[in-house]
């Protein structure tokens, strides 16, 4: 088989690139290893910047994310006995929508069937191979049993933080940059109605909390746990008497519920550079990883293959792979915004396992000086909701 572009992992970097691609009349395959249901039932974040928004309106994917998501027009920021409120709209002139990615995701698997695109679920023995050769290859099993052999004009990396696309960059051709934190957060959906009109960011004594949202009757919460904990050991009671002390800490009360899934999510920041090599680009996780104090992940990930489908198309067109080192380029002046912007949002709000009186203090003291002042609380609305007016 031949196509134009080959795309490992149907995620929403995998997906939105395909879709993009086709509209510009550019065809792709795109494979995962994991199963359509699957994807679809794995809890991510819930917050799309306004460009994210756009995207998946503008471009033609659905309106969904207008009729099912909410607007946020600000976020709270809680601590040292009460919540402080961060405009965006004000502020920054913008807003954020919660819309959760399990939604995004549905909504471009339906788009690609929709317009007849090519994409294989469950398929298993994915290699890539010929990275820097004219025409580099894709092989794997599909779901029925049968081996096939794509070859592709370019290849694309979407495949996430587990990337098996990264691995085949050599060494010696790229940098990567880690950063590790002691703290994990265990994640909830609690049948209960929403506690608060906007999403609380809780810094407290006794760790962070985010209380997020989903619907009138689901919510999402989460609070900073050590990353060996085991959710086994946490009986909802237990969970209900963590988040209530930490939010009581400045004044609020949650409204309970039943919880229905309990998940402990690692902490990481990660970038490789370049995003590409010989004829294939990362995009996504794949090069990627923020923590998620934020909610950058995926908007990044769309923020990449926007930019990415532009170089591609070039790249298709002229067949040469100079555009991919201008995708690379471009890409990465918003992905070192996005881990400053994550990585600060994490270190102001959390507490370190030996965090001392003067560290607590010190961090109600940063805080304090972004809610009090508007520079302060513009930088963070502005990061937030995505730099508004930025390409
Ligand atoms: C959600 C997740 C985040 O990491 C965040 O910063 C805000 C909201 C969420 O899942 O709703």
């Amino acid at each position: 088989e031949r196509t134009q572009v080959g795309i490992v992992g149907a995620g929403p970097a995998g997906l939105m690139l395909s879709h993009l691609l086709g509209r510009a009349g550019i065809e792709s395959i795109v494979i995962d290893l994991r199963s359509r249901d699957e994807i679809e039932h794995t809890h991510r974040a819930g917050i799309l910047e306004q460009g994210s928004v756009d995207l998946l309106v503008d471009r033609g994917v659905s309106d969904r994310v207008h009729r099912d998501g909410y607007r946020h027009n600000g976020i709270e920021l809680a601590f040292g006995g009460s919540g402080h409120r961060i405009d965006f709209q004000g502020l920054a002139g913008a807003s954020t929508q919660l819309y959760p990615q399990t939604d995004v995701f549905i909504d471009l698997a339906n788009a690609r069937e929709r317009d007849g695109g090519d994409v294989r679920f469950a398929v298993t023995d994915v290699s890539v191979d010929g990275l820097t050769s004219d025409s580099p290859t894709i092989r794997f099993t599909d779901s029925n049993g049968a081996a096939h052999e794509i070859r592709a004009d370019f290849l694309v990396g979407a495949d996430g933080s587990r990337s098996l696309c990264r691995h085949q960059v050599p060494e010696a051709e790229c940098t990567q940059y880690f950063r590790e934190y002691p703290f994990a957060w265990f994640g909830i959906l609690t049948e209960a109605p929403p506690s608060a009109p906007e999403l609380i960011y809780n810094h407290s004594p006794y760790g962070f909390a985010l209380i997020s949202q989903r619907t009138s009757k689901l919510q999402r919460m989460y609070f900073q746990c050590d990353p060996g904990e085991n959710v086994d050991d946490w009986s909802d009671d237990r969970i209900w008497d963590q988040l209530q002390t930490r939010l009581g800490a400045n004044g609020y009360t949650l409204k309970e519920g039943p919880i229905t899934s309990k998940t402990v999510l690692p902490f990481r920041s990660f970038v490789q550079e370049p995003m590409h090599h010989g004829r294939m680009a990362l995009a996504g996780d794949a090069a990627h990883t923020v923590p998620p104090t934020g909610a950058k992940g995926l908007n990044l990930a769309l923020a990449d293959v926007r930019v990415l489908a532009e170089e591609l198309e070039r790249a298709v067109r002229s067949h040469d792979a100079a555009p991919l080192a201008t995708y690379t380029q471009r890409a990465v002046a918003r992905v070192w915004k996005s881990q400053h912007f994550s990585y600060w949002m994490t270190t102001m709000l959390h507490t370190l396992p030996d965090a001392s009186p003067f560290d607590t203090r010190r961090q109600e003291g940063e805080l304090a000086s972004v809610t009090g002042s508007v520079a302060g609380s513009t930088y963070l609305a502005e990061a937030y909701t995505g730099w508004p007016g930025s390409k």
